[in-house]
């Protein structure tokens, strides 16, 4: 049987660990040939390039760095000879009040979390054609932040669904989607580690427990494939009911 995304490249910006090597994983496993970006952990993007049969493309680029980012599409598209689908998972959390929070932290959230975002984009749409697929991993926080600390991390989420919009506008006439999926606390190294903290946060979920990276990338692998080419412009929740 013809998997959904065979003959389909698909880039993941940060996918050696967490949601990101899930979707890496998902992709993959749904035929698509996949490049991901890391930036420090080598060994669990070659770890994640070892498991996978075909192996994926593993390029270290710093989403920090607009350049970087760039070539990593650039490099994508080199290897593979076209892009389909772009996947923006990668994404920091630097706790802070708002009297401690310093400009480096603020700057490099605003980085990672929003400024790379847009100009992968850019990058590329340059080479997609009808039927591309554009897939940022926002977040639940840009509808209700819940706890005090996270303001530039939410500011910075809340910012992926502005850009979701603004660019489903742009990109539409040329037949490439852009969505935005808002996850909630999900089970990877940027859940709360803090056990009093972590219950807090399990307590407000309908579902009563985190989400699994492996569910985040099965709605990726949805707006991604063939049955979601009528879906532009919007941010999906998938938090097992923490706002609801
Ligand atoms: N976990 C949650 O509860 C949750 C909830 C809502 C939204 N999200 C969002 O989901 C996405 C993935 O989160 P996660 O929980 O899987 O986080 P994670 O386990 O901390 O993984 C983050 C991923 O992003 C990559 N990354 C971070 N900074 C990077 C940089 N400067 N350049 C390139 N890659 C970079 C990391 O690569 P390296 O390891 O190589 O640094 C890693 O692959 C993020 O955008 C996050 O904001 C997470």
């Amino acid at each position: 049987m013809t998997k959904p995304l065979s003959r389909k490249v698909a880039l993941v910006a940060g996918g050696s660990r967490g949601i990101g090597a899930a979707i890496v994983r998902r992709l993959h496993t749904d035929g698509a040939a996949v490049a991901f970006t890391y930036i420090s952990s080598a060994a669990r993007a070659e770890d994640l390039v070892a498991s996978l049969e075909g192996q994926p493309l593993a390029i270290k680029a710093d989403s920090a760095d607009p350049e970087a980012v760039q070539r990593a599409v650039a490099t994508t598209v080199e290897h593979f000879g076209r892009l389909d689908i772009l996947v923006n998972n990668a994404g920091i959390l630097i706790h802070g009040m708002v009297d401690d929070v310093s400009v480096a932290d603020f700057d490099k959230m605003v980085a990672v979390n929003m400024r790379a975002v847009f100009f992968a984009i850019q990058a590329a749409v340059r080479s997609m054609g009808e039927g591309g697929r554009v897939i940022t991993i926002g977040s639940v926080v840009a509808d209700r932040t819940g706890f005090p600390g996270s303001s530039i991390y939410s500011m910075t989420k809340a910012a992926i669904t502005g850009l979701t919009r603004g660019l489903a506008r742009d990109l539409g006439p040329r037949g490439i989607t852009v969505n935005n999926v808002q996850p909630g606390p999900t089970a990877t190294d940027m859940a709360p580690t803090d056990p009093a903290l972590a219950e807090k946060v399990r307590s407000l979920i309908a579902l009563g427990r985190l989400g699994e990276d492996r569910e985040i990338a099965g709605l990726v692998a949805y707006l991604a494939g063939p049955d979601s080419g009528f879906i532009t412009g919007s941010s999906l929740t998938i938090d097992g009911g923490y706002l609801a």
